[in-house]
Order: structure tokens, then C-alpha cells, then sequence
């Protein structure tokens, strides 16, 4: 079971100390960790263990055999055991790396992540989903295995990038959505540390409930089913596409209301209005369609399971088959590509 934390830096450093381990493996985004070297002295500690460190690329970089191939021999080389445990400080895109790591070096090792993007805090490093990316598409190579500890320091989102803070909003929407307490807190006090916190609960919750993702676990998928679509085709981050995969799914099913609840959220995260990425151009149904169906034939499945909201803090589950979707598409087509949010 993982324990989430949320720790100054200094609690961070002591943590690991008290790890039950003589040797610890960093998996490091180097770049953000020598921005924080004066508050934060990650590598630069005694914890009077065994310390080996392996400086990661940055971002989705990582996320391929050949990065796993290389951390994996450099940290046999060094000499390690199956009791060492490996720490991962950064981005998604790290912990997913990282997490696939420790779950298959020597046959799976422990593991504990620190955070360091908003994506991170409240999604990626919570619910033990690792994995690393193929040709044939993201993150199809991959386990699950529960990190131990979860140290969240929402200190790291002051150097984030714009559009990288800007993409956590859409998962950060999400929440709003699926969540009562989080909606609540949203429309009365906000404050990003405090939503951080209850969006990373929530997430604990529902995957610990659920870890392998047979049930409840599924409503996170929220926005994503069109949302990966149009990431594909108009090019998206994927916080933008989950987005818009939310407000393509309200639209189809006629919820003025939800789109409504949209701006407001939208407006409190102070995410600037933008055109749809559909508005004003034929809605490609046959694309949005064929890359639905990949993505749901690789898991196994022959049709879709739609996420739509009952009121807010109620989310169900749609099954559809794929040509249902596809009319539910080609009824609303000449409406929604004149439609924006
Ligand atoms: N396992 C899961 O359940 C899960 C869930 C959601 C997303 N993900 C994965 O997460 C990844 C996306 O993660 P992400 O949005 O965190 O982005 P990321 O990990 O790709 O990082 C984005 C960029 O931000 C930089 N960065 C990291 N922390 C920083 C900081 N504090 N200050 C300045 N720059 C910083 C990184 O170096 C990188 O260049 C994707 O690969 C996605 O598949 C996994
Ligand atoms: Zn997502």
C-alpha cells in the first residue's frame, strides 16, 4: 500500500533516511533538481547508505526501451540488490519510467516518488500504472506496482512551464467533475495547494479500491476516449485533449448545464478561452472512429465504455458499441464543428 505524504523538502530528505534499505537508486530529472540544490540537496545528502544515481533525460525522452535498457545495466553494474530501493524525482513521464524499473530489476524492487509536476502530484504518480513507450503507441510496455511512498512538494510548481502547468489543468478539471468535494472547493476557496491535495486523495481512493482497473477505476478515464483522438489529430498536449475530449462528451450528450459548470471551473483555473481545435472544419469522424477502435482493441475490448456525468460527483459508465458511437458522432457532427467553449 502506497503512503502519500505532503512534505516540505527537508521531511522529504529525512524520509528517505529512514528508508529500510543500504542503498538507495535515484532516477533523477537532473535539470529540475540542480534548479532546486539550495532548498532541496537531493544528491547532495549523507543518508549514510549506499547512494547511486542515474540523471534521466527529460520528459517523455525517457520513455523507451533503449533509456530502460541503459538505467537498468548501469544500476547492475554498480552492484544492487533486491533490497535497494529506487527513488524517482520528477515528471510523469519519469515516475512511469522509473516505476517500470523497480518493478522488473531483479524481479521488482521498492520504489517512492517525488513529484515535481502538477501532472504528477495529482495523476501519474498515484495508482502504480508504470510503463514505457513502443512504436506502435504509449505506454503499451508496462506493470503495476505500488510505489511506497508518494512525497508530494507542490513547492515544485512554481518553475513549471506554462503549457506544462496549463496541461495538468485539464486533469485537474476532471476532478471537478468527478468529484463533489473537489467541485466544492473549487467554486468556494481555492487554493492550489489544498486542491492538490484532495485531487491526489481522490485518486489514492478510487485506485486503491480498484487497482488493476476492473471497476470504479475507469471513470477517471473521463474525457480520454475522444480526448486521446484528438490529441492524435490536432496535436494536443494531453491535458488540452483531456479537455476537450470533456467538452466533446457534454456536447454529445446534450448537457448545456456541464458546459456550463466548464467555463466556470475554466475560469477559476484562469485557463484562457480558445477555440475548439474542431471549430469550423469537418468533424473527422472516420479518424476519430479508427483511433478509437486502437485504442480500445489493444485492451482487449470490442466496445467503449463511455464516461459521462450524471450531475456533478456522479459519474457513470455508457457502454457503447462502436457504431452507436459513431452515430452519436455523425448526429451531432454539423452542430459541433460550429461549437467552442
Ligand atoms: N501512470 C499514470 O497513471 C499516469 C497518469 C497520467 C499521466 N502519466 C504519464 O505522465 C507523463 C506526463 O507527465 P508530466 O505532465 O508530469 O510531464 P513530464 O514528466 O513529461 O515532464 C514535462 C517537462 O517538465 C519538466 N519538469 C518536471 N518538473 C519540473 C519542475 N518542477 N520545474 C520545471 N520543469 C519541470 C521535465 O523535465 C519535462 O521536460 C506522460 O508520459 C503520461 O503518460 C501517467
Ligand atoms: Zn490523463
Amino acid at each position: 500500500m502506497t503512503k502519500i505524504d505532503f512534505c516540505g523538502f527537508n521531511a522529504i530528505i529525512e524520509a528517505i533516511k529512514k528508508i529500510e534499505t543500504d542503498t538507495i537508486l535515484f532516477v533523477v530529472d537532473h535539470q529540475v533538481l540542480s534548479q532546486y540544490k539550495d532548498v532541496f540537496p537531493l544528491l547532495e545528502t549523507d543518508y549514510g547508505k549506499k547512494v547511486i544515481v542515474w540523471r534521466a533525460p527529460n520528459g517523455e525522452k525517457v520513455k523507451n526501451f533503449e533509456e530502460y535498457q541503459k538505467c537498468c545495466e548501469f544500476f547492475l553494474e554498480k552492484g544492487i540488490h533486491r533490497n535497494s530501493h529506487l527513488v524517482v524525482c520528477g515528471g510523469g513521464a519519469l515516475s512511469d519510467f522509473g516505476g517500470f524499473v523497480a518493478s522488473t530489476l531483479l524481479r521488482g524492487i521498492n520504489w517512492s516518488i517525488i513529484p515535481t509536476t502538477l501532472l504528477s502530484m495529482i495523476d501519474a504518480s498515484i495508482g502504480g500504472k508504470t510503463g514505457i513507450n513502443t512504436k506502435s503507441g504509449k505506454n503499451l510496455v508496462g506493470t503495476f506496482h505500488h510505489p511506497q511512498n508518494v512525497w508530494i512538494n507542490s513547492e515544485f510548481v512554481h518553475t513549471l512551464p506554462e503549457r506544462e502547468m496549463k496541461s495538468s489543468m485539464g486533469e485537474m478539471i476532471k476532478y471537478a467533475f468527478l468529484s463533489e468535494d473537489i467541485h466544492k472547493r473549487c467554486l468556494e476557496t481555492f487554493n492550489l495547494n489544498e486542491i492538490i491535495k484532495v485531487a491526489a486523495n481522490y485518486k489514492y481512493e478510487i485506485t486503491n479500491d480498484d487497482f488493476k482497473e476492473k471497476g470504479n477505476r475507469k471513470i477517471l478515464n473521463l474525457g480520454h476516449t475522444f480526448g486521446h483522438a484528438l490529441e492524435y489529430i490536432y496535436n494536443l498536449s494531453h491535458g488540452e485533449s483531456v479537455y476537450w475530449g470533456m467538452v466533446m462528451i457534454f456536447f454529445l450528450y446534450d448537457r448545456s448545464d456541464l458546459l456550463a459548470e466548464m467555463v466556470k471551473i475554466r475560469d477559476i483555473f484562469l485557463i484562457e478561452k480558445k477555440d475548439a481545435p474542431w471549430l469550423n472544419k469537418e468533424i473527422p469522424i472516420d479518424r476519430i472512429m479508427e483511433l478509437i477502435e486502437k485504442d480500445k482493441k489493444a485492451s482487449g475490448k470490442d466496445s467503449i465504455e463511455l464516461i459521462v456525468i450524471e450531475e456533478i460527483g456522479q459519474p457513470t459508465i455508457a457502454k457503447k458499441t462502436f457504431s452507436d458511437c459513431r452515430k452519436l458522432l455523425e448526429s451531432h457532427a454539423n452542430e459541433l464543428k460550429k461549437f467552442t467553449l
